[in-house]
């Protein structure tokens, strides 16, 4: 198999990132730029500011990420972008540079779905761990900020195939951390913050009814051509209970000291917050991050079931959660399933699964047009 040096670009959301990876298999430097400082105050992405932060990012950023590859824009064989989904603006400035870089250095583009990107981060890794082999059919959980999906994963030839068996009603998993975090006063994002905070409180205290977090699933109606179930997830209700429950139990005091006394201080550490936290709030966090995990692992491993799964991904930033990923590999070994997450550094939004995914587009000549543009909601399907 012939090598190849993909130069990979992100910027879907508020990550700029650049990464040089040879034949997806070997990181040769790994770049992040994270606006988060940017977006604190208002405690979420806001999509004008990320493109304009991004449009400052994205030179220094590929600069350093040939600098320390030990390549420069000649040596690369092609550039590889995301093109969605995400924030149509922030897609637009890694897309338009990398177009620019493409067609003054006449090398192939090549366009990633960035769904795509998280489940060949698993990849990548595992074979820079020297190991090459995974059984197929794999089932891809990508839970992140935007997204709730479940994949079916296939390899034929070089090139790969998904299809979709699942996906959230409405928010995404890592967005029902953050919306949680928000309300009781945590900052943003909120995912690493309750992720800590939970290890201090009761993941048995506070009770969330079935109705608030599950979806009835799409038995025989989804696009499965043999009309086997989609596992559908919904969020947004237990999102609304976490709230209901700050009212009837009389956290609002205590919310707003919190975020009183963490706006004074300028980088808040994990001990602030934690000594900022009542045993109230420590044990609602505890207890809304158990049920999304028994949810996001109940589902998914009643999917690989149905559709006889050999391997388990789990992927996306949620994946960085430890709770999460205890009770999936207890889980999963338990119904005799590997499964394999990326490390931490690439479970969230990076360039180095970028320029992954793209290999196999470059093995077959999967180039993309001049004239393509960026997809905020573009959709991974089968080839
Ligand atoms: O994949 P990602 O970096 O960006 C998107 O494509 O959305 O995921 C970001 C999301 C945020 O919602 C963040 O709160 C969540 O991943 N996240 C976590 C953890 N680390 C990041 N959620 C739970 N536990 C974590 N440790
Ligand atoms: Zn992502």
């Amino acid at each position: 198999m012939p090598d190849a040096i993909i130069l990979g670009i992100e910027s879907s959301c508020d990550e700029t990132a650049a990464a040089v990876v040879r034949s997806g298999e070997q990181i040769l430097s790994n770049v992040v730029f994270s606006q988060i400082a940017t977006h604190l105050p208002y405690g979420g992405v806001v999509p004008e500011l990320a493109s304009r932060e991004h449009l400052k990012a994205i030179l220094p950023v590929v600069r350093k990420a040939l600098a320390d590859a030990g390549h420069t824009y000649a040596s690369v064989d092609a550039i590889a972008v995301t093109q969605g989904p995400g924030l149509a603006g922030a897609l637009l400035v890694g897309l338009s540079y990398a177009k620019a870089l493409a067609y003054a250095l006449d090398k192939p583009l090549i366009a990633v779905n960035h769904l795509e990107g998280h489940i060949h981060a698993v990849l990548l890794e595992e074979r820079q761990n020297g190991n090459q082999f995974v059984n197929f059919p794999v089932l891809a959980l990508v839970v992140s900020g935007g997204h709730t999906h479940l994949y079916l994963a296939e390899q034929k030839g070089e090139a790969w195939s998904y299809e979709n068996i699942g996906h959230t009603r409405d928010d995404a998993a890592g967005e029902a951390f953050d919306k949680v975090a928000k309300l009781l006063g945590l900052g943003y994002p909120g995912g690493p913050i309750i992720d800590r905070l939970s290890k201090h409180g009761d993941p048995t205290a506070v009770k969330f009814a079935s109705p608030q977090i599950k979806h009835p699933d799409r038995k025989g109606r989804g696009s499965a051509a043999d009309g086997r179930p989609h596992f559908d997830f919904s969020y947004s209700g237990i999102k609304t209970a976490v709230l209901r429950y700050i009212e009837t139990n009389g956290l609002a005091p205590a919310i707003a000291k919190r975020r009183e006394a963490l706006s004074a201080i300028a980088k808040p550490k994990f001990e602030d917050y934690l000594a900022g936290c009542e045993p109230a709030t420590l044990n609602l966090v505890a207890s809304f991050q158990r049920a999304m995990v028994e949810d996001l692992v109940a589902k998914t491993l009643e999917a690989a079931e149905v559709y006889d799964a050999a391997t388990l991904f789990v992927t996306g930033g949620v994946a960085a959660n430890n709770e999460l990923r205890r009770h999936f590999e207890e889980a999963a070994a338990q119904q005799g399933l590997p499964v394999f997450f990326p490390s931490r550094p690439l479970s969230t939004d990076n360039a180095a699964m970028i320029a992954a995914a793209a290999f196999p587009k470059w093995l077959t000549k999967d180039f993309a047009p001049m004239d393509f543009s960026a997809e905020a909601g573009l959709q991974l399907r089968r080839a």
